[in-house]
């Protein structure tokens, strides 16, 4: 065996392959398997693709063994503290930074699109008044596809810039209709003089009936919760958006799969779900016992905010929250929020000297404290998934345009193990028992 293969023996029949390894630059090493089956007639199995790469991508890296996070190569912590979320959409979608013009353009072209056809506002009035702001979601991006599919070459790079820049820049108005619409209050137009955080806040919360000033320290709170945010690897929603679009469908309904995907409490519902259980919690005296319920193994109960596929060590991006949180409930002045951090903390101790904890390598991950943040932000709580998906945009939309120009581009469609019935024959209803 030469080092950069791995050999593979099916012990029935003694046949053997070679298959290559592949390194990249950082992360471990791959084995191709795609001769597996045409040579030994064999899939591999690997549930939840704990071990499986299903890419070649640039976009990110992540070790979860060590809490590292670039993002083409930038440390996340650097991302964090110099740059900003629009520029690090740029980043992710083309590359690399800006300079100082293509990052003016970018801004003016975003600004430009912010718009929605006035028509699509009417597909809000089809939902419950209480519909939950991720599902208008899911329909109202997946609409957008009926305004554009007819007009999208996904193989022409032109019509993918277009088409990611005219996402990129609406996800804040179409996210803020879904909030307006639940209570409400009528839908308020994009002013263009205002920068990507501030225009999705006055969309939010500004009323025609009263001035509306943002506060800066909200709009640097929501900046730095997008940039964490905005990509993650191959994760299930990102998967998602390329298993959509590995069918050649168009970039709007991969986006509707990436929001749908990341609706779930195992993804990014986590943030919400997170401060419903800080509220449950109530008091610090109660964090024990919530520990042991999470610890128990005849319930299914879980501390959300915990744990995470890759990050085994400590999720880099909790880190930065973490200190974040503390400087954002100061300049707010949001001490009412204090004792939900101060109960955070203390699950967060407890946990990480507990066993049970420790011997799965358990560890509060982004979500954890970014709920925090956004209540004192007076974020109402069925949109804090819904800002996820708006920052994370920047990254299915990078991914998404990765893929299709991918050498290996090609439909994604994973096998199975069989595990039914054998063959049997149709029997009538009359004869069946
Ligand atoms: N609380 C208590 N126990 C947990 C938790 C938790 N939050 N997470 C995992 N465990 C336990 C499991 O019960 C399991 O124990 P066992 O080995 O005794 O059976 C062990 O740790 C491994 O758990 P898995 O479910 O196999 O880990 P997996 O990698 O499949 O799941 C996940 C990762 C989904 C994030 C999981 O840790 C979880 O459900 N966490 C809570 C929800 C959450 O915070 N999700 C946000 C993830 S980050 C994001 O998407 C932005």
């Amino acid at each position: 065996m030469t080092p950069d293969t791995v050999t593979i023996t099916d012990n029935t029949t003694g046949k053997t392959i070679e298959c290559p390894v592949y390194r990249g630059t950082y992360g471990p090493a791959v084995i191709d398997t795609k001769r597996l089956y045409s040579e030994l007639g064999m899939f591999t199995l690997d549930p939840g693709f704990v071990t499986t790469a299903s890419c070649r991508s640039a976009i990110t890296f992540l070790d979860g063994d060590k809490g590292i996070l670039l993002y083409r190569g930038y440390p996340i912590e650097q991302l964090a503290e110099h740059s900003y979320f629009l520029e690090v959409a740029y980043l992710l979608i083309y590359g690399d930074l800006p300079t100082a013009r293509q990052m003016a353009e970018f801004d003016s072209h975003i600004r430009e699109h912010s718009m929605v056809h006035e028509h699509l506002i009417k597909f809000y009035g089809g939902y419950r008044y209480d519909a939950h702001p991720m599902s208008i979601m899911v329909g109202v991006i997946g609409a957008m596809a009926s305004y554009y599919h007819d007009t999208i070459d996904i193989y022409d790079q032109g019509d993918r810039d277009a088409n990611a820049l005219r996402i990129l820049a609406k996800m804040p108005n179409i996210a803020s209709k879904c909030y307006k619409y639940g209570v409400g209050q009528p839908f308020v137009y994009p002013n263009n003089a205002l920068g990507y955080i501030e225009n999705f806040m006055h969309m939010m919360f500004a009323q025609p009936s009263e001035p509306f000033v943002t506060n800066p320290v909200a709009i640097y709170a929501l900046d730095l919760l997008f940039i964490l945010h905005a990509d993650h690897e191959q994760n299930a929603s990102t998967s998602a958006v390329r298993l959509a679009g590995s069918t050649e469908s168009n970039p709007y309904t991969c986006i509707a799969a990436g929001i749908a995907t990341l609706w779930g409490r195992a993804h990014g519902g986590a943030n919400e779900a997170v401060v419903h259980m800080l509220e449950e919690i109530q008091d610090i005296k109660n964090v024990r016992k919530y520990v042991d319920r999470a610890k128990d193994k005849n319930g299914s109960y879980r501390l959300m905010g915990f744990g995470h596929r890759v990050y085994k060590n400590y999720d880099p991006r909790a880190a930065i929250i973490r200190k974040a949180c503390h400087a954002v409930l100061d300049a707010m002045g949001a001490s009412a929020h204090r004792p939900m951090l101060e109960i955070a903390m203390e699950l967060e101790r407890i946990a990480l000297e507990d066993d049970y904890f420790i011997e799965r390598k358990l560890y509060p991950n982004v979500d954890f404290y970014s709920g925090i943040i956004l209540k004192a932000l007076e974020i109402p709580r069925r949109m804090y998934t819904v800002l996820f998906a708006i920052a994370r945009t920047a990254g299915w939309l990078a991914q998404w345009m990765e893929m299709i120009t991918d050498a290996d581009f090609r439909i994604g469609r994973p096998r199975q193990i069989y595990i039914g019935s054998e063959t049997r024959d149709y029997v009538p209803v009359a004869k069946r028992n």
